[in-house]
């Protein structure tokens, strides 16, 4: 029936194709099927002798067939005009690689970090980006007018937030939170509103840490201290405590460890003293406590501040801050 021959004329135009068509192929494809004397038009040729009423069906019918036709074909040409070699496709050959991205050397680090103190029972928390000034500052035993404030270049906003210039608002957050005995620690970003260059950016990483439990002393400090510095540089760490100060811990401390590069010998690295300054550390203010809500009597801890920026720096010997937010794959994709 003249029906089914158009509603079978795309069946046959895809028998037809067979794999490996050049372009030339397909016009002459189109040709058979859509040309002057194609079988479609040989197909309209019969509907002359049809009556009326079936010939009105079998008209639609014979358009949405050619429609179907010519767009089917407009396709292929359009494929082919803008990919000419693909005439022979070898599907033998290898394919294209897609790239496949690069984790960011502070966040390696940051997770090779986590890993370290998970082995240890720590927990890891998250803190907010805009925090209060509250948080910030005041909790963490800075008064408003304490000149300590000065110390850390803040970016405030108009509505009376800032962005954290240190993870340590963490510490009285997790307190809150958690009660004690408690570990944590927590990572992250913060922002100094100062002038950049080669060691300072607005923006950089560091990881807050925080033990509390009965009778926490130095001697915990330092032992938790040294797991983490082996488990980071693979090896046994000398360090020593310098006093510092920081108006959250008392006593305070920088953490240096013995230079790796020379091993204490002195080099160009540790600048001839043959130590390398790695961290401040103490043991919790009992303010800090207290605005935790812990008593003092009963609980004491240890808080250290980790800079990843830094010590992705130290690693692999990185000698400007900004190359780590400049997003040049050149850059990164070393790592
Ligand atoms: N929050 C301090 C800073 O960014 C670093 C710091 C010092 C953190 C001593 C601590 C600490 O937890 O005990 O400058």
């Amino acid at each position: 029936m003249l029906k089914d021959d158009f509603k079978n004329l795309f069946q046959q135009v895809k028998a037809d194709i067979s794999a490996n068509m050049s372009k030339e192929d397909w016009l002459a494809l189109e040709k058979k099927y859509l040309g002057r004397r194609g079988e479609l038009n040989k197909l309209m040729d019969s509907l002359k002798s049809v009556a009326l009423e079936e010939k009105k069906e079998l008209g639609k019918l014979a358009n949405s067939v050619k429609d179907e036709l010519d767009d089917f074909f407009k396709k292929q040409k359009g494929i082919l005009g803008t990919n000419e070699e693909n005439k022979f496709v070898d599907l033998t050959l290898p394919g294209t690689k897609s790239e496949i991205g690069y984790l960011h050397p502070i966040t390696q680090i940051q997770d090779e970090l986590i890993e370290i103190f998970i082995g240890m029972g720590f927990i890891v928390e998250d803190g907010p980006e805009l925090e209060s000034e509250y948080y910030n500052f005041d909790a963490l035993n800075i008064p408003k007018h304490h000149p300590a404030r000065d110390m850390q270049d803040t970016f405030f906003t108009t509505e009376g937030n800032i962005l954290r210039t240190h993870t340590s608002p963490v510490q009285v957050r997790a307190m809150e939170k958690y009660g004690a005995p408690l570990r944590c620690i927590a990572p992250g970003k913060v922002f100094r509103n100062e002038a950049t260059d080669a060691s300072h950016d607005h923006t950089f990483y560091q990881l807050e840490g925080l033990m509390i439990d009965k009778n926490i002393s130095i001697t915990n400090l330092i032992a938790v201290m040294k797991e983490l510095l082996q488990g980071i540089f693979k090896r046994e760490v000398t360090v020593r405590l310098r006093p510092g100060f920081f108006p959250f811990v008392e006593p305070g401390f920088e953490l240096d460890i013995k230079c790796l590069i020379c091993g204490g010998s002195g080099c160009s690295v540790c600048k001839h003293s043959g130590w390398l300054e790695l961290l401040p550390c103490g043991l919790v203010h009992p303010h800090v406590l207290r605005a935790g809500g812990l008593d003092p009597a009963l609980w004491s801890g240890f808080a250290f501040g980790l800079g990843l920026t830094r010590l992705v720096m130290m690693r692999y010997g990185i000698e400007d801050i900004r190359l780590l937010s400049s997003n040049d794959l050149r850059f990164l994709k070393q790592f």
